[in-house]
């Protein structure tokens, strides 16, 4: 199975387009070594000729035009997509649906509550339907079922609800529903190796903890190293806790659950443009890396054999 970073930050991206922290505003002007990243999605494939892609970001075009793997070449037109799996309803994982809107009718794969965000409170899905049309297939979120993707036969899709937020604009925002932010697992099932991946994780309980161990490679939420970070740096007023993210330092944070597996290669990915693991000069970026963690960047390529 091959793993590929389309976008490795948060909503936002990096740099994003309003901020003057120091990241953005370092690697602007080259005072940092650091790389800009888009916003938050991933494809992955058994054979490298189908692709599924996770997520979908406002920056897909440029993600697509950037990485040869996705480009068409059998037919006049060739999505090299066969289904797209959404994480949530979060802005910066679903927009990029609207960009998609030129060819055949797109299968989404989604939780019952993420399909409802998008078909309501932000419509895309129905806006969808009066360009190249949707084909909407239900993600199951009870313990021990799975689903496929059609016509992507050698990759195995299990979802695990996990504690998240839904966006701001959702009815489920201060009420949170299992299915609004899930987890998912995917295995070859030819080579039987599986990743982990959950851009989005505000805890981690025995169960995940449990799924993470299990995988071979574990893609998870890399937003925030503190949980006050955005109010530190005076660019917001939010927690990292309030809106879904566990921040990666403190004796409970990611850092510390990423350090008991023992099998898994470990990446950090959904990077907020505030966090200063993007600073490849950081002390912060020198723990990451100690501790045997990786940090995903726009073009990352991971392949589990
Ligand atoms: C999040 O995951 O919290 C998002 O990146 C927020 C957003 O897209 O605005
Ligand atoms: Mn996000
Ligand atoms: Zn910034």
């Amino acid at each position: 199975m091959k793993i590929l970073v389309l976008g490795s930050a948060a909503g936002g991206g990096f740099p994003q387009w309003n901020c003057n922290c120091r990241n953005c505003r370092g690697v602007r002007d080259g005072s940092i070594r650091a790389r800009p990243r888009t916003q938050s999605s991933i494809a992955v494939s058994a054979d490298s000729i189908n692709w599924v892609l996770i997520n979908a970001s406002p920056d897909i075009l440029t993600q697509i035009r950037s990485l040869p793997q996705l480009h068409p070449r059998r037919r006049p037109r060739d999505a090299r997509f066969r289904g797209v799996i959404l994480v949530d309803s979060q802005i910066d994982h679903t927009t990029g649906l609207l960009m998609l809107r030129e060819g055949e009718p797109l299968k989404i794969y989604s939780t019952a509550n993420v399909r409802e965000d998008l078909a309501t409170a932000n419509p895309i899905l129905r806006v969808l339907e009066s360009y190249c049309g949707v084909e909407w297939r239900p993600v199951p979120i009870e313990p021990g079922r799975g689903f496929d993707i059609e016509d992507v036969d050698d990759l195995h899709f299990t979802a695990l609800p996990v504690a998240g937020k839904a966006p701001p604009y959702s009815p489920h925002r201060e009420s949170p529903e299992p299915g609004d932010n899930i987890a998912l697992v995917i295995t070859d099932r030819r080579s039987g190796k599986s990743a982990f991946y959950a851009p989005g994780l505000a805890e981690v309980d025995d169960r995940i903890a449990a799924a993470m161990s299990r995988a071979d490679c574990v893609l998870v939420d890399g937003t925030f190293w503190t949980d006050d970070e955005m109010i530190r740096q005076s660019v917001g007023r939010k927690r990292a806790a309030e809106i879904g993210h566990l921040a990666q330092s403190g004796s409970d944070g990611m850092l510390a659950h990423l350090a008991r597996l023992e099998n898994p290669r470990k990446v950090l990915i959904h990077i907020n443009n505030t966090n200063p693991i993007l600073d490849e000069d950081s002390a912060e970026r020198r723990a990451v890396a100690e501790a045997g963690i990786e940090v995903a960047f726009d073009g990352m390529e991971i392949d589990l054999v």
